[in-house]
Formats: structure tokens, C-alpha cells, sequence
């Protein structure tokens, strides 16, 4: 997600620090940012010079070096409480003190990721949706204590990139999350009961109910590990059975069958161009 946001904020006119642990995984980032600005291009959607430019004004790096010159911070690291709360701890001794914050989490509430920080009123959930740069809508959270001119500048920046908003209260999966991880969960329980095969649930799905892609097909494009963490966070917010996630969707992460990002979920993918 963070190489979709990278993109999309440089394609209007942003200059973006794509920051990641390793130069390793900071370089895939960007490697990342710039195929999804040639798949725009190959669909006609974009000139090849501002998929150009806007490739130009993606930089990676680690270390959070340029973090104090950042006047909007998004957060996309993988959904986990204690890592995003310490990201944002460092985020918060490095960043100007009038910086944007944000969070893309996508099911985490913003007032428990914010709870260690000195000024909690500064961060914002700013949540895009896969692949960013073909999602129009983002979802912005407030938390509890967060400061309206924060949420202002939130919906500001998502306008700029031409998203749409929608405003969600702070709870466990927002508006999108809780209703999406049912209809996934509920697939991956169809598929582990043998009712269907995984290629028959996607095709009901498509044709029956005119989604633009399959229960299946979708989670692999989120990511497995993903989906159960925010199942995960789901079940841990409401204690609700209906969020109790699927064993299967567990062993495929134990698997290492991720979905796209590692070329194989419930279906398989030919590997990334270099
Ligand atoms: N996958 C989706 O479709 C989707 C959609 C909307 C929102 N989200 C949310 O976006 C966030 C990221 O999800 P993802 O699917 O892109 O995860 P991912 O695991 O594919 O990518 C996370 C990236 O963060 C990096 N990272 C880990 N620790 C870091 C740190 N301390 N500092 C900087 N980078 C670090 C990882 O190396 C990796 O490159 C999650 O909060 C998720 O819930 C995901």
C-alpha cells in the first residue's frame, strides 16, 4: 500500500520519501510505485512523461532520516498495534510539530495507535484502498482525540489526489473493513466446508452479484496475512463470532501463500518483472 500511496501522491505533484526498514524493501517499494504507474500507462490512463515525472519525485530511504522536512507522514506498515504505536512514537520525535500524521490502517482504531503520543490531537486514519491509484474513495478516522483542523487537512490532502472521502467513527474496521472481512471470511468458510471450488465462489460472486472481482481473488490482492490481521483485530474489538477467522486463511499464512505479493494465495501469479 505504501508504494500505491507513493505513486499516487508524486503523480500529483507531490515529492515522496518512500520509507521502509532495509534498502532492500525500500527499493522494492519504489520498484513497486513504478509499475503501478506503467500499468496506468499501458491502460491509456496516463502519459508516459508524468508516469516520468512522477518517478522522478519518488525517493526511498531508511532510517527516517528525512522525516523533520515531511509536512504529511502516512503510515503503512503491516497491521499490528505495537508496531504501528512505536513507529508513530518515532515518527512523532523526528517529525515537524505542525506536520500532517496519518495513519493508512485499515482496521486498527486511531486512538489506541495515537495513545503514546504526546500530542494524540495531531493524528488522522487516512485509508486507501488497493490499487490506489485505480481506488477513488479514502475513508477518513478521527480518533477520539483528534484535533478537527487535523481532520480538515486530511480530507484536504485526499482531495487533492482527486479521492474521494467518506468519514468514518473510530471503531474496530471503520466503515469498509468490518463489512469486507465478513464477505471474505465468509468465502474462505464456504471454500473450507467444500461447498465450492475457490474459482466457482469468484465466479458467483462476479456474475451474480456484479463484483468487479472475486471474494478470492481480492484477498489475494490484499494479502493473506493481512486479512487475518484485521480479522484478528475484528474478533479482539467485538468479540463477535461472526469475525472468527477461517482456519484456512491461517494456514495459508503459516504456508507462506500470501497471495500476489508472494505469487501465490488461491490462485497462483507469474512473478513481477524486475
Ligand atoms: N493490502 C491492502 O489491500 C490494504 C488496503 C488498505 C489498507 N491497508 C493497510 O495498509 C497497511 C500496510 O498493508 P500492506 O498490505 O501494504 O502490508 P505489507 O506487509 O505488504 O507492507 C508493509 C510494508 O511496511 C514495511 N515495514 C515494516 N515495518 C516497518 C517500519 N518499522 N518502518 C517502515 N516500514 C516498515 C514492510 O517492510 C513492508 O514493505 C496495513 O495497515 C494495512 O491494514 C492494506
Amino acid at each position: 500500500m505504501g508504494s500505491g500511496i507513493a505513486a499516487e501522491c508524486a503523480l500529483r505533484g507531490y515529492f515522496v520519501t518512500l520509507e521502509d526498514t532495509t534498502e532492500v524493501f525500500a527499493e522494492r517499494g519504489r520498484a513497486n510505485a513504478l509499475r503501478a504507474l506503467e500499468h496506468q500507462v499501458r491502460k491509456g490512463h496516463l502519459s508516459a512523461a508524468d508516469a516520468a515525472a512522477a518517478a522522478a519525485r519518488i525517493d526511498p530511504a531508511i532510517g527516517m532520516r528525512r522525516i523533520s522536512s515531511a509536512d504529511i507522514v502516512v503510515e503503512a506498515a503491516p497491521e499490528n498495534l505495537a508496531l504501528k504505536r512505536e513507529i508513530f512514537r518515532e515518527i512523532e520525535a523526528g517529525a515537524a510539530p505542525d506536520a500532517l500524521l496519518g495513519s493508512n490502517t485499515s482496521s486498527l482504531p486511531i486512538t489506541s495507535i495515537g495513545q503514546d503520543l504526546k500530542d494524540p490531537g495531531r493524528l488522522v486514519g487516512i485509508h486507501f484502498f488497493n490499487p490506489v491509484l485505480q481506488m477513488a474513495l479514502v475513508e477518513i478516522i478521527p480518533g477520539l482525540r483528534t484535533r478537527p483542523e487535523e481532520v480538515a487537512r486530511a480530507r484536504e490532502f485526499a482531495l487533492a489526489l482527486g479521492k474521494t472521502v467518506v468519514l468514518s467513527k473510530d471503531t474496530p474496521g471503520f466503515v469498509t473493513t468490518r463489512a469486507l472481512a465478513v464477505l471474505v471470511n465468509e468465502a474462505a468458510w464456504m471454500l473450507y466446508e467444500g461447498v465450492a471450488t475457490a474459482e466457482d465462489i469468484d465466479t458467483a460472486y462476479v456474475l451474480g452479484f456484479h463484483h468487479p472481482m472475486g471474494p478470492f481473488a481480492l484477498i489475494d490482492l490484499v494479502g493473506i496475512d493481512t486479512a487475518v490481521s484485521i480479522l484478528d483485530v475484528l474478533w479482539e474489538g467485538y468479540r463477535d463470532p461472526k469475525y472468527r477467522v477461517c482456519p484456512l486463511l491461517k494456514s495459508m499464512v503459516a504456508a507462506g501463500r500470501l497471495g500476489r505479493k508472494t505469487g501465490e494465495g488461491f490462485f497462483r501469479y507469474p512473478a513481477p518483472e524486475p
